[in-house]
């Protein structure tokens, strides 16, 4: 049970997941008031006493990704004004996540830009699900849980697919995919994939996988614009697959992410509550692993 110097602050872009967190954790959410002026810059104000307490603050970093982190900046300066004592941050969705090296010369490394911001703005600690690369976490200052939704994820394709094939469509997306595999007792396979990092094109390749007759589950962390997993699913139904699905962390189906992944005949896609809700996808819930995480980041028995 959590302790009374705890509180919970959520930013607007966390409505949509906020009550389902208060209800695992066992605090009210503070009340907060979020809005522009009238030439475009954001304000903010929280209602209630913070004074000495751990205050979790929680902001999935959706579009639009800069404002969301704006937001999240100005409401880590109001609980520091008030004196809060430990703010722990729950961020969802990462956004700036995949840019984690400098790909090309003259690009930031902007996770590391952000973290560090994150850092110098008093987050003592951090949860987030699933971010793109483990290794960013090094950017931020304080204790970082990358909370893989293993269990929440499983459950989900157990419901919806029967008896399915586990896909990762590259390397990268290997250990989430075969960590989902070995828990529901099901085949695992991996495509290969390579991006040409100046025009952003896609080629997969399917070489020595037998899909014939399978109904197949592409497991990877994020729909972008969707072209990653569409391409995966026409060359998966090609091989012979009877039904394909996609399950992710985040969907972000920018652009026409949702038409395209039709059109390569992918029959459901299922992803986390880190971004706000879109049509025509299979929602599960992660709030339960990341409430886990977020005690073991105050110290509290889980
Ligand atoms: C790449 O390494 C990621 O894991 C995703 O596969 C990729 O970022 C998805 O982007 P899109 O949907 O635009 O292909």
């Amino acid at each position: 049970m959590i302790e009374l110097d705890l509180a919970l602050l959520c930013g607007t872009m966390s409505q949509w997941f906020c009550e389902g967190l208060s209800r695992e954790l066992k605090i009210e959410p503070l009340k907060l008031e979020s809005r522009k002026f009238p030439d475009g810059e954001s304000y903010v104000r929280l209602d209630g006493d913070v004074g000495g307490k751990d205050v979790i603050l929680a902001q999935s970093l959706s579009p639009p990704q800069n404002d969301s982190i704006w937001e999240l900046i100005l409401l880590m300066e109001a609980l520091g004004e008030a004196r809060a004592r430990r703010i722990i941050l729950y961020i969802p969705y990462m956004a700036y996540s995949r840019q984690d090296k400098a790909f090309l010369q003259g690009e930031p490394i902007s996770i590391k830009a952000l973290l560090q911001i994150l850092s110098f703005m008093g987050g003592s600690s951090l949860v987030t699900i699933d971010l793109h690369k483990e290794h960013s976490l090094m950017f931020f200052r304080g204790k970082a849980y990358n909370v893989l939704p293993i269990e929440s994820l499983s459950e989900k394709i157990l419901e919806k697919v029967r008896d399915p094939l586990i896909i990762a469509p590259d390397a990268g997306a290997m250990q989430r995919a075969s960590a989902i595999a070995k828990r529901i007792g099901a085949p695992f396979a991996q495509l290969s994939k390579r991006r040409d990092l100046r025009t952003g094109e896609v080629k997969i390749q399917a070489e020595g996988i037998d899909v014939g007759g399978r109904r197949a589950v592409i497991v990877d962390d994020i729909i972008s614009t969707g072209g990653t997993v569409a391409k995966a699913a026409s060359i998966l139904r090609e091989a012979g697959a009877v039904e394909v699905y996609v399950a992710v962390s985040h969907a972000l189906m920018a652009q026409n992410a949702m038409d395209k992944l039709k059109s390569a005949g992918v029959s459901g896609v299922i992803a986390a509550n880190t971004l706000p809700p879109k049509p025509g996808i299979e929602y599960f819930d992660v709030t339960r692993e990341a409430a886990r995480a977020l005690r073991e980041a105050l110290g509290l028995s889980p």
